[in-house]
């Protein structure tokens, strides 16, 4: 069966969900929208598809639900590097009483012969050379593909690599600077899958391996060098590496201590992914939990020693720092009473005041012109 949407009866409806939505986890200090222009051109997109409820729709980075919430009870898997999104996407699902739909990583597989597809333009370019390296053997020839993003956080060679990647790309007019593009496949063989950036870790015998969309994926951050360079020192049964990323922390603590138990946590599964690579491939009798979580949710409380954390200042595209206060909130309930907090931030963040109030103290352990490296003890329960 064919199912025309006509324009008219359609825009209300796609649409209505978006004033319910919230942002994920729910902050109450923020009064920031839970989507934006993107997501409206590509709900507009929609109206103007002949849908066949037989045949996939996929979703391609949709942040907080805008896409899922429209298109839920149809034939709809939803991609997304961030285990945060897909909390996001439950809960605005949950929230509106809707049918839940398929949430898959960049890594699982994705539905053949999707019938279209609905993409954010991600700001990283390596995720959209993933993503469409990945999307091309899957197309159909009368598979569409739209992608949008806002003007200001589209990649320059965006364009480009649709072109490239997918075959002949139209650039659609700009709407509330927002910008669409429309794509075809060209029916050529794929192009491969860009091989993860690989290099040597400075000082070592060390090789890390970085996927697509991963922290500071070409090089090793420069407030990451810092701490390294004051790792804790004593004894240490269980570490956690909070918002592992390519999981470096963890392996250069593993190097000292490999007796000890580590769990490299991140939202993102191409992380999650990177760190367990590093670990297996330069330090493979460690033993390690790699793990795509949103801050320590559901940890044992009180159950580890040493938790290091060099937290984002960021979600998706807007400065915060609600993210970095979660993780140590969270390592505090984690810590066993003794246990430590490491972490290391751009000293004009404050977290020596975040830290103070919450474990009564903090110590600075080194500074550079732009980064602190901080410890905090658990000195109390609970
Ligand atoms: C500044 S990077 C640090 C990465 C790595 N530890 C390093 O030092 O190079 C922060 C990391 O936190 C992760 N992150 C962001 N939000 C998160 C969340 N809610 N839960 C877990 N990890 C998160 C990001 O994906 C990113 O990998």
């Amino acid at each position: 069966m064919q199912l025309y949407i006509c324009w008219k009866l359609a825009v209300p409806a796609l649409t209505h969900h978006l004033s319910l939505l919230e942002r994920y986890p729910p902050n109450p200090q923020d009064d920031l929208q839970a989507w934006d222009s993107a997501d409206e051109y590509l709900l507009q997109s929609l109206v103007a598809s002949q849908l066949d409820p037989q045949r996939p729709i996929l979703v391609l980075g949709d942040q907080f639900g805008a896409l899922s919430c429209a298109l839920a009870g149809s034939h709809v898997s939803v991609v997304n590097d961030s285990y945060v999104s897909h909390k996001a996407i439950e809960h605005n699902l949950n929230r509106q009483g809707l049918a839940q739909v398929q949430l898959l990583s960049p890594l699982d597989d994705w539905p053949q012969q999707p019938q279209l597809v609905l993409g954010r333009l991600p700001k990283q370019l390596s995720m959209l050379e993933f993503y469409l390296a990945k999307l091309k053997p899957l197309l159909a020839p009368d598979s569409l593909v739209f992608f949008a993003g806002r003007d200001r956080d589209i990649p320059e060679r965006a364009e480009a690599l649709l072109s490239r990647y997918l075959g002949p790309t139209d650039r659609l007019l700009g709407w509330k600077k927002a910008r669409a593009f429309v794509s075809r496949s060209d029916g050529k063989a794929p192009l491969p899958q860009p091989a993860p950036l690989s290099w040597p870790l400075e000082g070592t015998d060390y090789q890390l391996v970085n996927h697509a969309n991963v922290f500071s994926r070409q090089s090793l951050d420069i407030g990451a060098r810092l701490l390294l360079a004051n790792l804790p020192q004593g004894r240490f049964d269980r570490v956690i590496d909070l918002g592992c990323g390519n999981g470096v922390l963890a392996l250069m603590m593993a190097s000292q201590y490999p007796e000890a138990r580590y769990q490299l946590v991140d939202e993102s599964y191409l992380a999650v992914a990177s760190a367990k690579a590093n670990m297996a491939g330069n330090l493979p009798t460690v033993a390690a939990d790699f793990i795509a979580n949103n801050c320590l949710d559901g940890f044992e409380r009180a159950s580890a020693d040493l938790v290091l954390c060099n937290p984002p200042f960021h979600q998706q595209q807007v400065v915060t720092d609600h993210i970095a206060w979660q993780m140590f909130k969270d390592a505090f309930k984690v810590l066993r009473q003794g246990g430590q907090l490491w972490i290391v931030g751009n000293r004009h963040l404050g977290y020596q005041i975040k830290l103070s109030k919450l474990f009564g103290g903090c110590q600075v352990v080194a500074t550079d012109r732009k980064f602190i490296v901080l410890k905090a003890i658990k000195r109390r329960t609970s």
